[in-house]
């Protein structure tokens, strides 16, 4: 499908609103033309002196009469155009973000949030403008075009109109010439707009990096840089329109001078009324208007077509994770996982992420992983909530490959919390319920409870209903942490995965955490993916991941026998928590002495 196909399954569904448009407009333009022609009539009347007070008054009531028809003409083509455009906006604006909705984590990875909003903003509005002035433009002036030369050859004469419009012939060819460039450069244009977003939206969500590292001034610098990037694309647009636009008056200039030369010399020698030499002369200034409409029509239509095109690279970007036309729907998980051969390479790499790893989790279970940064952690559990896809039967839930059920019915099985625990801007109450369909305060503040972080919640002014900043930037790591875990126990899942979800909580926190989480979820299947011993020594099933391989699998009694890795780090995180109380204590000391 090319882009006005596209584009045109739009307008298909507001055909009777543009043809209401269209219509009206040609009411309009043919009302247009009696103006001048009644002027035509006064003028020759007076002149001859064959109309008296009573024929002017007439003429005069007829067109304010038609003036009054073009009026309400004008608002209504306005009305149905323009709204049918401003609805197509809305749809598109709709579709595109459905859309947006349905693709793939890795999409996002390779799209800048800001390009993406530059499509849904500038892009957008681009092609509005495409649909609905752009449209009128057109009609409106090869319809007045038409019917004003039409007039001009009737009423008039034939030679002279031919010769007025000549030089507007070369205007048509011109514009076919200059639509093309145009496009192009608008392209360029809506890119280095894009860039230019990207930038603005990753330098304030990165602002207290930036700040941090004392970047103010090269993030500056390098934000002129990508704004006189934009400003000289901006440029190039402009620079065609002022010569363009110019040289459109130029030739209505050339028009005119030619007809009242030789209007006035056909009107000297008899051959054409005074009145009919007035009206002519009208009706070349209505040709002024088409002609510059539709200069400014082929500038909407290119830039529209542009901006059409980015829209539509949107939509052609297919999901790569969908259900498979034989998804069972099944509605309840029971939370028996199995990883069977599980390999996985993330894109663009050479090098495996994970390594055949085989595991049998039954339901009910507490799986741990353990292991250093980097080792894959995170990327079995978005395995998991395919998040990426897997090979057929590497996963399995409850028997199922997991390529064999429904998304939906899949993610709503998993309850997540993610190792960047994102919090949307709006009051830690919606946040919390933000996954739970229906929910009430009791089971809300279980879960806090159950969380810990329900004393805090209701120690701010605003309790539940403080409203947390940007991705949850007024709490601190530890309670955006433990919100996140609160809103993954509102859900209730028989899967619950948190990713390092007690990092940011000291030790105490932790402990009542685990036993609260004890307690909650017997029955159901929980992974813990942890750092530190002390959070997953308790699990069932305890599996070290090394180099994304599943180096040892066991109970934490097991693996401490085998005297491998497992056994190596809980050594070394013993050692250091010595070291951290022995430090504690010899500080007390020395402080202690040196008061004494
Ligand atoms: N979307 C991605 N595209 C390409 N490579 C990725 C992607 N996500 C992660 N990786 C790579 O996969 C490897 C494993 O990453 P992963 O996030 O799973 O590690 P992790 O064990 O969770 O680490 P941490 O303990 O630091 O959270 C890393 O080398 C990382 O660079
Ligand atoms: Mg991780």
């Amino acid at each position: 499908m090319n882009s006005f196909s596209f584009i045109f399954q739009y307008i298909k569904k507001h055909k009777f609103q543009y043809i209401a448009g269209i219509i009206t407009l040609f009411v309009v333009d043919f009302s247009n033309l009696f103006i001048p022609k009644l002027t035509g009539v006064i003028t020759d009347g007076l002149t001859a002196h064959t109309m008296n007070w009573n024929g002017v008054a007439k003429c005069l009531i007829c067109i304010f009469l038609l003036g009054l028809l073009i009026s309400v003409g004008r608002f209504l083509w306005r009305y149905f155009i323009f709204g049918a455009s401003r609805s197509i906006e809305r749809e598109l604006r709709n579709d595109m973000f459905a859309h947006l909705e349905q693709m793939d984590v890795e999409y996002y990875n390779e799209h800048g949030t800001g390009d993406l909003m530059t499509r849904f903003t500038s892009d957008l509005n681009a092609v509005r403008m495409s649909i609905g002035p752009a449209v009128i433009c057109v009609f409106d002036a090869s319809v007045m075009t038409l019917m004003v030369i039409g007039q001009m050859m009737y009423y008039v004469s034939i030679p002279l109109t031919l010769l007025a419009i000549i030089p507007m012939l070369l205007i048509c060819f011109g514009e076919i010439y200059y639509g093309k460039i145009m496009d192009k450069r608008f392209q360029a244009r809506q890119d280095a707009i894009s860039d230019l977003t990207d930038f603005v939206q990753e330098s304030f969500s990165g602002v207290r990096v930036i700040k941090a590292f004392v970047r103010e001034r090269a993030e500056r610098y390098a934000f002129a840089a990508a704004n006189r990037r934009s400003m000289e694309q901006n440029l190039n647009v402009v620079r065609l329109q002022s010569v363009v636009m110019p040289l459109l008056d130029v030739i209505i200039g050339l028009s005119s001078l030619v007809t009242l030369i030789y209007g006035g010399y056909l009107a000297l020698i008899g051959e054409i009324t005074l009145g009919r030499f007035v009206a002519f002369n009208q009706y070349i200034g209505m040709l002024v208007w088409p002609m510059l409409a539709c200069g400014e029509a082929v500038n909407m239509f290119s830039q529209g077509a542009a901006s059409t095109r980015r829209i539509k690279m949107v939509f052609d970007a297919d999901p790569d994770i969908s259900d498979a036309p034989d998804v069972t729907d099944v509605v309840q998980l029971h939370g028996d996982i199995t990883f069977s051969h599980l390999t996985f390479l993330h894109q663009g790499h050479t090098e495996p992420t994970l390594k055949d790893i085989n595991l049998h989790v039954p339901a009910g279970t507490t799986l741990a992983i353990i292991g250093r940064t980097g080792n894959g952690k995170t990327t079995l559990v978005n395995l998991l909530l395919r998040l990426y896809n897997t090979k057929p039967g590497m996963i399995l839930l409850d028997g199922k490959d997991i390529n064999h059920i429904a998304l939906k019915t899949l993610r709503e099985n998993i309850a997540y919390v993610p190792q960047d625990n994102f919090l949307f801007s709006d009051t830690l109450k919606s946040n919390i319920a933000f996954g739970a369909d229906d929910w009430d305060m009791d089971s809300i503040i279980q879960a806090t409870k159950a969380a810990c972080i329900h004393e805090s919640i209701v120690s701010f002014p605003d309790g539940y209903d403080t409203v947390v900043g940007e991705r949850g930037v007024t709490l601190s790591g530890g309670q955006k942490q433990r919100s996140s875990i609160a809103r993954a126990l509102m859900k209730d899942a028989p899967i619950l995965i948190l990713d390092d979800a007690l990092s940011a909580v000291d030790t105490d926190t932790e402990e009542h955490i685990l036993k609260n989480l004890k307690k909650n979820r017997a029955g159901k299947t929980t992974i813990l993916i942890a750092h530190r011993i002390s959070t997953i020594q308790n699990a069932d099933i305890i599996m070290v991941l090394d180099d994304g391989e599943a180096k040892e699998i066991g109970t934490h009694s097991e693996l401490m026998q085998l005297n491998g890795i497992y056994r190596d780090m809980f050594t070394k995180q013993q050692l250091e928590a010595r070291q951290a109380t022995e430090g504690f204590h010899a500080d007390i000391y020395q402080k202690g002495g040196a008061r004494s």
